[in-house]
């Protein structure tokens, strides 16, 4: 089964996709092709190059820190800030009950719980009125996971409300 190699919203879509409601759609315009096509000639397809410290540098910017650190995928990077924060077994780790497999596999490699908590019917995301009611004294985290690009509603959940209200833990 192949994919479509190139196209946008709505537009040059292959009669196999053109059936199906994707639940995402890439956007890789011309600029995309040319610096994967220049990064492949210049024999850097692997650990470092200079897209990997342009874009590295970029967004550190981007998020107003000193350094940024790129990783080979998303799961990746999620098990990485979870051990950054100290997580271990016996702790848990509040995630929506719907989202990719990978949020929860990234809370297991570190050795704790993933406690699953349910979805709003509206944005699909994590339900922030259910989520109180799972914190407990070995709540270390809240991954609330922005799915298909609808940011989770997360104002009752921020760093400062949970300092305030001695839950100990984190929202990332
Ligand atoms: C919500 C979410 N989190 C994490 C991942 C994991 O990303 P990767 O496949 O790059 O490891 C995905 C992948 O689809 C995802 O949809």
């Amino acid at each position: 089964m192949g994919r479509p190699q190139l196209y946008e919203r709505g537009k040059d879509i292959n009669q196999e996709f053109a059936d199906m409601i994707p639940v995402a759609t890439p956007s890789i315009g011309e600029k995309e092709l040319e610096y994967v096509c220049d990064a492949v000639k210049s024999g850097w397809i692997s650990s470092q190059g200079k897209y990997v410290q342009q874009f590295e540098e970029q967004f550190a910017k981007y998020c107003g820190v000193r350094y940024g650190a790129s990783v080979a995928n998303g799961t990746v990077a999620l098990h990485l800030a979870l051990s950054l924060l100290g997580i271990r077994r016996n702790d848990e780790v509040i995630i929506p009950a719907l989202t990719y497999i990978s949020v929860a596999n990234a809370v297991a490699y570190t050795g704790a719980k993933p406690v699953f908590v349910d979805s709003d019917p509206y944005t699909w995301c994590i339900n922030p009125d259910k989520i109180e009611e799972k914190i407990n004294r070995n709540t270390k985290a809240i991954m609330p996971v922005h799915l298909y690009g609808h940011p989770a509603e997360m104002r009752k959940h921020t760093g400062q409300n949970i300092r305030e209200r001695r839950w100990e833990a984190l929202a990332i």
